[in-house]
């Protein structure tokens, strides 16, 4: 039996593929290398650049891999403030994407998909923590795609019988503990690459994107989940359907909230850099806080996070960051 993880080059998806392969699992990688990189997955590994949209290609690994009997799905697009200004990108690559990928499934009856959902789905939280019954109101395009991705889940499940398991992210930071991959984004946009990029003077100063939200010090609060974790996450919930368990939704995230101001004197404890920043405007969308209960994951799916204190995630991310300075190097 293999796994098939789709947008196993990405930054989750190859913390996940570097999991699987030490637990000796047999794994197909599919990546189109849009945002993810070929030196992020082991080169032995079984390696398909493709998109999933593209049902002949995908028909194409199904049939060369027959045993593939469970898919994990990190090949999304997931940068709120593009999501603003692009939306149908989202619902194109995102939602109608996985249309297609359910199709080509159930065409070859695989019937397990672990499905990388996000915080985002929740939008504006009327209480902390976030549970996950609690209302699903996106606030942006990025959101709504994944939201309708896990409703049509649920029909296909329905329907076909496809099960699944949905995760839903908090705030994922932090790099293999030896250094050897981790966070590439281009453009960077998300708050510890940068702080870090800082710190290697590779940036000027951060910007603190609003110091007046509703917290203690008026800066958001999020909660840190470490990619080792979840890539644990994902395959607990592979095992939980192989099982023969039911399709069912998870919170991922260490139910711990930290400021974006503690999350820079936390870097500069860790780097004893100086990190310079200022408060700068408000970034369009930013919930105050997101916290997750995330008990349902470790009792249900026998989730057992390892790190849970952010300055050990800042750790590995600065390992990463320090012995690669331009990332995968492999952009233009
Ligand atoms: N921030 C700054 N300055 C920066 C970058 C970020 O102050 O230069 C702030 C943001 O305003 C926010 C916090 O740092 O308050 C975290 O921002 P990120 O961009 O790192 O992460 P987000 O919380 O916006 O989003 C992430 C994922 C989403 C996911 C969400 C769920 O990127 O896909 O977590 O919690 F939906």
């Amino acid at each position: 039996m293999s796994i098939l993880v789709l947008g196993g080059a990405g930054y989750i998806g190859s913390h996940t593929v570097d999991r699987l392969l030490a637990e000796n699992r047999d794994v197909v990688v599919v990546d189109n290398l849009v945002t993810g990189h070929r030196a992020a997955v082991n080169s032995d590994v079984k390696f398909y650049e493709g998109d999933l949209a593209d049902k002949d290609f995908m028909r194409k690994v199904f049939t060369e891999n027959p045993d593939i009997d469970a898919v994990i799905h990190f090949a999304a697009f997931s940068l709120v403030a593009e999501s603003m200004v692009d939306p149908l990108k989202y619902f194109d690559n995102n939602t109608a994407g996985m249309v297609k990928l359910l199709e080509v499934m159930n065409e070859f009856d695989v019937k397990r998909i672990v499905f990388s959902s996000t915080a985002a789905t929740y939008g504006i939280p009327e209480k902390m923590p976030i549970y996950e019954d609690d209302p699903q109101n996106p606030i942006n395009p990025y959101g709504e795609s994944k939201l309708m991705m896990e409703k049509i889940m649920r029909w296909a499940d329905d329907a076909y019988g496809i099960k699944f398991v949905a995760l839903r992210y908090f705030n994922v930071a932090g790099a293999k503990p030896d250094g050897s991959i981790g966070e590439d984004h281009g453009p960077e946009t998300h708050l510890l690459p940068i702080v870090l990029q800082v710190a290697m003077g590779k940036r000027d100063e951060l910007s603190i994107f609003g110091d007046d939200y509703n917290t203690p010090d008026g800066t958001n609060v999020r909660d840190y989940v470490h990619p080792f974790d979840l890539a644990d996450a994902h395959i607990l919930a592979v095992d939980y359907l192989r099982e023969g368990n039911d399709s069912d939704v998870f919170n991922l995230g260490s139910s711990t909230g930290f400021s974006n101001l503690e999350m820079l004197e936390a870097a500069r404890e860790v780097t004893g850099k100086e990190i310079p920043a200022k408060i700068a405007p408000r970034r369009v969308g930013d919930p105050d806080t997101l916290i997750a209960a995330s008990e349902k994951a470790r009792k249900v799916l026998g989730w057992k996070p390892q790190f849970d204190d952010v300055k050990k995630i800042i750790e590995t991310a600065w390992k990463w960051h320090t012995t690669h300075p331009n990332g995968y190097d492999d952009r233009d």
